[in-house]
């Protein structure tokens, strides 16, 4: 398969972190620049890598010389620059959480669709063996019946100058711990999930620190979910069931050369499962390329539109609470 050529808008710590190493090292992908408001700061970034710096995000986006656009930029910024990059006729990997609203994913989804374009959110952590590890051990009848599902992911406060803390740059745990949470709710219980209850607790600038929900599905079943900005960290899930419990320790961020531990109890035993290190980085590099190469882009679009749902149903949900 020809090489995606890719380019990047913003010199982003979680793109400088993980995501330009696992482009460096796949063979799908071939990183031509990054763009930044900051000609000081993208030439340092650029050399780092060895590819070009260019200052001005419609500067990158308008090259013809590429085919797709990571963008991690703060999810205030996503739907403006999303729309231009599409405008402009490239697919979007884009970091989570990709609107700050459901009207606004809609809008997004729709431009992808018309240009006949990928765009997909970066929730690499699907993209980790250790989960279809849980799903075969389900399937196998291990934990009996799948009775509820319940995941947290929170950690301790952030410097005070981080976009996390801006309401206009769409900050707030919810746009983005807890999209974790939510998303591995749908991985084991389905897409027809709905927010029943949900409670968020908000800073003096209004930007939501940490909070929970009560979602369930057609058949009943349903998932508990906590996360936060000031809290003990915690970065998990588990599937109770009518014979055992499954529990994966390191659920969202499990580093590539880590082997994340998933623990399965049952009646007078726990077995302790060492999963493969992974780097799911790299796994959902391949998956886009793969997206791209087929043409894949409703399952993406659907996905997207989803979750976009399932965060606004609940910071609806969380408002009648107020
Ligand atoms: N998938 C994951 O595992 C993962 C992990 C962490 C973060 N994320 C997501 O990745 C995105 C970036 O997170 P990060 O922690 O890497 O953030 P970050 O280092 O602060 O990067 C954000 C970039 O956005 C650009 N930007 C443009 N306007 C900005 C503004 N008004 N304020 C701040 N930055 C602005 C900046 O690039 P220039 O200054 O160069 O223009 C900045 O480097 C977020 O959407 C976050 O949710 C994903």
């Amino acid at each position: 398969m020809q090489k995606l050529k890719i380019g990047i808008l913003g010199c982003a710590n979680i793109a400088k972190r993980s995501v330009i190493p696992a482009i460096l090292s796949t063979p799908n992908f071939e990183l031509v620049a990054v763009a930044s408001r900051t000609e000081a700061k993208v030439q340092e970034y650029a050399d780092l890598f060895g590819c070009e710096a260019v200052v001005g995000y419609q500067n990158l986006i308008d090259r013809k010389d590429i085919d797709v656009i990571y963008m991690p930029l703060p999810t205030g910024l996503h739907e403006e620059w999303s729309l231009k990059t599409l405008d402009a006729g490239k697919h979007i990997l884009i970091e989570k959480s990709l609107a700050m609203n459901y009207n606004s994913a809609q809008l997004i989804v729709k431009k992808a669709k018309e240009k006949g374009l990928l765009i997909m959110e970066n929730f690499m952590f699907i993209y980790h063996g250790q989960h279809q590890l849980v799903k075969k051990r389900i399937e196998e009848g291990e934990i009996g019946e799948i009775r509820c599902f319940r995941s947290s992911f929170g950690f301790p406060p952030l410097p005070p100058d981080n976009f996390r803390y801006s309401k206009e740059l769409g900050g707030g745990a919810l746009l983005d711990a807890a999209a974790y949470t939510v998303k591995a709710s749908q991985l084991f219980l389905g897409t027809d999930l709905r927010v029943k209850a949900s409670t968020l607790k908000y800073n003096n600038k209004g930007v939501d620190i940490f909070g929970g929900a009560f979602l369930e599905n057609n058949y009943g079943l349903f998932s508990e979910v906590a996360f936060g900005f000031d809290n003990f960290y915690q970065c998990n899930y588990e599937i109770w069931g009518s014979k055992g419990k499954i529990t994966v320790h390191r659920a969202f961020t499990p580093a590539p050369d880590f082997k994340p531990l998933i623990t399965l109890e049952q009646q007078g035993t726990i077995e302790e499962i060492e999963a493969p290190a992974e780097n799911h980085f790299i796994n959902i590099l391949n998956e886009f390329a793969r997206c791209v190469k087929e043409k894949d882009c409703d399952s993406k679009y659907s996905e997207i539109l989803n979750q976009a749902r399932l965060l606004n149903e609940l910071r609806d949900k969380s408002e009648l609470n107020i």
